[in-house]
């Protein structure tokens, strides 16, 4: 039995794999469609995780945009939103970030790099546990969400989280929508940045379906 929540990715990437352009700062790439397919997964999950990268190129809420799907969770015993995790380090994010609103809570995984001001000043704001030395620990991190009753783990991007949580064997599923946009740039991010995998991951095709422009597509990672 997996002790470490189910988790999945989802991201929005051009036909040509991209996540945003060279300039890094989020650029359309969803259709409407997936807009709300996207807002749905979002209420089932526990917990969303994003990278430290991603909140300071794209400073998003990850908070839930449908009053119905909130009313709904907590209809059914849960938060109105599920719990926002930032992988962060050295407690990069600034502390005016939309994720530090309260509107949702916010846990801070960090690592002992993380100085101890900063620490107490963001203290006020989330919840900070400190996973490994240098770079988060995602095992260490994946066990703890477990243990606090995460069980269905979304994670948002980028691309180095991305590649780091399937390293660690840490993702059961992919959920990819491709926008109908080619973006191009060798150094714009993908949808797994960092080194290759020798061998490929090899992943087997649950689902795929016309949304809007473009196609969304469901994987499950096969170890
Ligand atoms: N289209 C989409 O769906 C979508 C979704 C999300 C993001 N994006 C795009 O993706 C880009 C950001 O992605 P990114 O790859 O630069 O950043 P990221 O994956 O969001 O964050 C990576 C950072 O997390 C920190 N980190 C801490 N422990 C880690 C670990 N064990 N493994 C990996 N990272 C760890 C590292 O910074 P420290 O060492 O400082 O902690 C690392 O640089 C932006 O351009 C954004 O627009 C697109």
């Amino acid at each position: 039995m997996l002790s470490r929540p189910f988790t999945f990715v989802n991201v929005a990437a051009s036909v040509d794999g991209k996540i945003s352009n060279e300039s890094r700062k989020q650029i359309k790439i969803s259709s409407k469609e997936d807009f709300l397919r996207v807002d749905r997964l979002r209420a089932f999950a526990d917990a969303i995780m994003v990278g430290i990268g991603t909140v300071i190129s794209d400073n998003p809420s990850l908070t839930i945009k449908s009053e119905a799907l909130r009313i709904e969770r907590i209809r059914n015993g849960k938060t109105s939103n599920p719990l926002r995790i930032v992988v962060d380090s050295r407690l990069r994010i600034p502390a005016n970030s939309n994720i530090l609103d309260n509107e949702a809570e916010t846990l801070l995984a960090t690592t002992e790099l993380a100085d101890d001001k900063r620490k107490l000043e963001l203290s006020k704001k989330a919840r900070v546990e400190i996973f490994g030395s240098q770079k988060v620990d995602l095992k260490q991190l994946s066990r703890f969400l477990y243990d606090i009753g995460i069980e269905r783990l979304m994670v948002e991007g980028g691309g180095a989280l991305i590649n780091s949580m399937l390293r660690e064997k840490l993702i059961d599923e992919l959920n990819i929508y491709y926008g109908n946009i080619v973006i191009g740039g060798e150094s714009s991010p993908t949808i797994v940045d960092g080194s290759s995998f020798e061998p490929p991951i090899k992943l087997e095709l649950l689902n795929f379906q016309r949304l809007g422009d473009g196609i969304f597509t469901r994987w499950k990672v096969l170890y």
